[in-house]
């Protein structure tokens, strides 16, 4: 099959030298997209800007903004039967871009933001995709309830959910603990690596194909 995973942060330009992103490091979607490789699936990694060496056997799309990511994502999910959405796209970016870099003048310095797409939320409207669709959630607190809100919101037939304000999981950690959030139920899994949870995912997902789903 094929699978679209999106992984990183996004980086939104400020001015030539300056940009706003987030604490994502790309962890969970490269482990994400080293399992389905290695199952023998054919892997498009659309990602924004990260440490991580490529994993082999994979088409990856590298991406700066969130304006790109939405950009690639178009493009690349008609080819896909399943995809995942690991990316923490930035939900603001700077109104204009400064052509030459800012310089300092006054005590404060407002920067003025607008609303980014949202990718996943376009998916199903927009994009037309009826694959198996998977939606992350990182969330501070309420877990479950963010993450079926966002669920519905998205159309996702599933959203992986994990608490980041814990500090030994989550953002750049090694491991994670994750909820399995369906339309009708949730399932934890227990604290791993982001490698075991990678494989446990893709087998998952892997179930959740059905004859209507498949291109
Ligand atoms: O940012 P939020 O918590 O809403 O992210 C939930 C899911 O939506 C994640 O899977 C993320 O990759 C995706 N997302 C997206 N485009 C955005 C914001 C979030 O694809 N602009």
């Amino acid at each position: 099959m094929t699978i679209l995973i999106t992984a990183g942060p996004t980086r939104e330009a400020i001015d030539p030298v300056r940009y706003l992103t987030n604490r994502s490091s790309g962890k969970m979607g490269y482990a994400l997209a080293d399992a389905a490789a290695q199952k023998g699936h054919r892997v498009i990694l659309v990602s924004g800007p990260t440490e991580i060496d490529v994993p082999d056997g994979i088409d990856f799309i590298p991406t700066e903004s969130a304006a790109d990511m939405y950009q690639a994502v178009e493009y690349w999910i008609g080819k896909a039967d399943i995809a995942i959405f690991a990316a923490a796209v930035a939900d603001y970016r700077p109104a204009q871009i400064a052509e030459q870099k800012i310089k300092k003048s006054g005590d404060t310095l407002t920067l003025e933001l607008v609303r980014n797409p949202d990718i996943l939320g376009s998916a199903r409207s927009t994009f037309g995709f009826n694959g198996v669709l998977v939606g992350f959630a990182a969330e501070t607190e309420d877990v479950e309830e963010n993450a079926l809100g966002k669920l519905e919101r998205k159309g996702c037939d599933l959203v992986v959910a994990n608490d980041v304000s814990r500090k030994d999981i989550g953002f750049d950690s090694n491991e994670n603990e994750i909820l399995l959030v369906y339309p009708d139920r949730i399932v934890p899994l227990e604290k791993a690596s982001k490698h075991h949870l990678g494989h446990q995912l893709i087998e998952v997902v892997e179930g959740m194909i059905t004859p209507s789903n498949h291109q």
